[in-house]
């Protein structure tokens, strides 16, 4: 791969996207290669960590959509979805994503944020939507995701005037989960993820599916999932396990 760096693990796959001199702008070529991860996660699915590589001592999720190439696009460019394509398909991955934002997370950048399903930032991040300033607007994910994320009051503004919100401002109207110091970050995110690998994975991937069900399939999606689990070989033995602790101890 050349814009991503990969780390491998049993339970997850901590992706660094790798353009430092653009500022991790995501051009066709990072687009490809984030496919080319997600198929991987769809055949053997793990949890992701969506990072960025530090530019300079400054930290840096993403600087946006490549602006080089986002000028030569055309109307059928666009007509393509091509970022809002990916970032569905990231969103869907049956396992839990977490973003781990340091520094600016702009434009796409932002908008691949948002598509995680948890995100965590450094004490620098900044998010923000400048696509306006530019003469286009946030198409992949902010009039959906952002609104969904932190209401429709802040998301215009956001969406609208350029603001950006820093790490303090996002934890507070719960864009990110939690703010570390920039050397703490990774950590953080992988002691979320070390805690949805205590779970069962099925149960997780099925209430990843269900939480994004639209509201008219509730609760009758619920209720079939759960009548998988209630099936499930894991579900007997988590439960003994918890109902016979007091046996394993006295
Ligand atoms: N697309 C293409 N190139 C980008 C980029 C993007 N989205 N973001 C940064 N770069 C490039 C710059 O052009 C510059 O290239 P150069 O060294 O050839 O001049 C390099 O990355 C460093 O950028 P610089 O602005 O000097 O870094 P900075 O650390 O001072 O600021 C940002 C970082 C992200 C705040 C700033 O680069 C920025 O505002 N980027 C554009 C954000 C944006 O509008 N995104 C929305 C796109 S839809």
């Amino acid at each position: 791969m050349n814009t991503l760096l990969l780390r491998e693990g049993a339970d997850r796959l901590t992706v660094e996207l790798h353009r430092p001199d653009v500022r991790n702008a995501i051009d066709d070529e990072m687009v490809s290669e984030l496919h080319g991860v997600c198929s991987q996660l769809e055949r053997d699915p793990r949890i992701l960590i969506l990072t960025g590589a530090d530019a300079g001592g400054k930290g840096v999720f993403a600087g946006g959509a490549d602006i080089r190439t986002l000028r030569e696009r055309r109307r059928d460019d666009a007509l393509q979805g091509i970022n809002s394509t990916l970032f569905s398909r990231i969103a869907r991955l049956p396992m839990p994503v977490i973003a781990a934002v340091d520094g600016y997370a702009l434009g796409g950048g932002a908008e691949l944020a948002y598509a995680a399903d948890i995100r965590v930032a450094s004490t620098r991040a900044v998010f923000g939507n400048p696509e306006s300033a530019l003469g286009i607007m946030a198409a992949a994910g902010a009039t959906w995701r952002l609104l969904e994320l932190v209401g429709e009051p802040l998301a215009k503004e956001i969406l609208f005037t350029g603001r950006r919100l820093t790490a303090d401002e996002a934890l507070r109207v719960n864009l990110v989960a939690s703010v570390h110091e920039p050397e703490d970050l990774l950590a953080a995110a992988d002691a979320i993820a070390d805690r949805i690998c205590e779970q069962d994975p099925l149960a997780v991937r099925l209430t990843k599916r269900v939480l994004a069900a639209p509201r008219s399939a509730h609760p009758l999606v619920d209720d079939l999932a759960q009548a998988i689990l209630f099936e499930s070989e894991a579900k007997t033995e988590r439960m003994t396990r918890f109902l016979d602790r007091s046996k394993e101890t006295s």
